[in-house]
């Protein structure tokens, strides 16, 4: 591309790693670069022409083939309740987009909408029926590239989460609390049926996160306790109809696996309105089960607004720092007539997860901070961020 600007040298260190470590780009692959038009003009797929030009060049400099496609993602309602929509009447990924991505080799998405974990469950299920690794490249602007977050090195984040998930281990007592109150507790379940081990690389999946960010969730068994939180992962707090940053502490009474009160000011109204229109959907008891805990592993993962005007996008990101923690909401994969990838995560931050004898997480500090294996990983890239940003916890 002629008029593609040059690219800074920070944002070139982010995009090799990308490319090359989890991409793993190969010579002769055919790669689909994906953006959406709304997010060069404020809308949600925040993307500049720069950095998806920039990707589709190191694609191509690798000697692979790149198509860039920008496309116009379905209008939908932000709030996604009382009515329900069914697999039948959700919205859909993009027909062109579906066709070129069953030419893909590989897919390097920037479009915020097409993710496996918070929208349609149409994405994972087409990434595997054509056995297509994305990578949702989430440092979607020329400043995200630069910044500390995207340029932490990708094998780093990736040793820290598998060795996060090493603490993690079936049929071992689990807690999680917090000074606001927070007292949670119950044992380590197998896993999901799908991938029943706590200790495993994304390198090897069809979803491959670029910055990852986020340590396995444990699956809770015999769940009981208080649960306070007050702020929630943008895009369900938007399909919920509450704000990222809740204006009150809501309040959420666990026993057996289930929510069985919701408290607090107005956004507890509404998430008490939501689930009880989950619960028409998917069942009562699907609805009100809870999932996870599990949290942050980038030691990098705040950004300024200076890199990232966006208020929204730089909470997401925050989601993904060690100080935050949260808990899901609702099975939404054991219905199938139920169309999303249900992404209900009420965040604390600040908390303290214990697993067995083990404190796993405790504010910004990881069990794993300390662990020659980390710390060898890190020592290969002494001039990129590195694990200064999260402290080692003494046992
Ligand atoms: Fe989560």
């Amino acid at each position: 591309m002629d008029d593609l600007p040059p690219i800074p040298a920070k944002a070139a260190e982010t995009l090799s790693d990308m490319l090359d470590n989890c991409a793993c780009i190969e010579p002769g692959q055919n790669v689909l670069v994906l953006a959406a038009n709304d997010g060069l003009r404020g809308g949600v797929n925040l993307v500049d022409e720069a950095t998806v030009g920039w990707v589709a060049a190191g694609v191509r400099e690798r000697g692979a083939e790149a198509r860039v496609m920008w496309v116009d993602m379905p209008e939908r309602p932000a709030v996604v309740w009382p009515d329900i929509a069914t697999t039948d009447t959700a919205w859909r990924i993009p027909a062109d987009v579906k066709a070129a991505m069953k030419e893909a080799d590989i897919l390097i998405s920037h479009v915020f909408d097409l993710s496996s974990e918070e929208h349609l469950k149409e994405l994972p299920q087409t990434l595997r029926e054509f056995e297509l690794p994305m990578v949702r490249n989430m440092a979607t602007t020329a400043s995200l590239m630069m910044s500390d977050w995207a340029r932490t090195p990708h094998d780093l984040i990736a040793e820290i989460r598998y060795r996060m998930g090493e603490f993690i281990v079936a049929g071992e007592p689990w807690e999680v609390t917090h000074p606001n109150g927070t007292h949670l507790k119950g044992t380590v379940g197998p896993g999901p049926k799908t991938r029943p081990t706590y200790v495993y690389w994304r390198r090897d999946g069809f979803y491959r996160p670029f910055p990852d960010g986020i340590y396995p969730a444990v699956d809770p068994v015999g769940c009981e306790g208080v649960y306070i939180f007050d702020r929630m992962m943008p895009i369900w707090a938007h399909n919920i109809g509450v704000p990222p940053k809740f204006n009150a502490p809501v309040t959420l009474t666990v026993a057996d696996n289930h929510v069985v009160k919701v408290e607090g000011g107005p956004e507890a109204k509404v998430l008490s309105g939501f689930l009880a229109a989950l619960a028409k959907s998917l069942g009562e008891d699907q609805a009100y089960e809870i999932r996870a805990p599990h949290g942050g592993v980038h030691p990098s993962a705040f950004v300024m607004s200076s890199e990232c005007p966006d208020e929204d996008y730089r909470e997401f990101i925050a989601s993904f720092h060690p100080f935050s923690l949260h808990m899901h909401l609702g099975q939404g994969g054991r219905n199938k007539d139920f169309p999303y990838n249900l992404h209900t995560a009420c965040e604390i931050r600040g908390g303290r997860l214990t697993v067995g004898k083990n404190t796993v997480h405790d504010g910004d500090r990881l069990a794993v901070a300390a662990d020659p294996r980390v710390l060898e990983v890190a020592a290969r890239t002494p001039d990129r961020p590195g694990v200064s940003g999260i402290r080692p916890l003494t046992q």
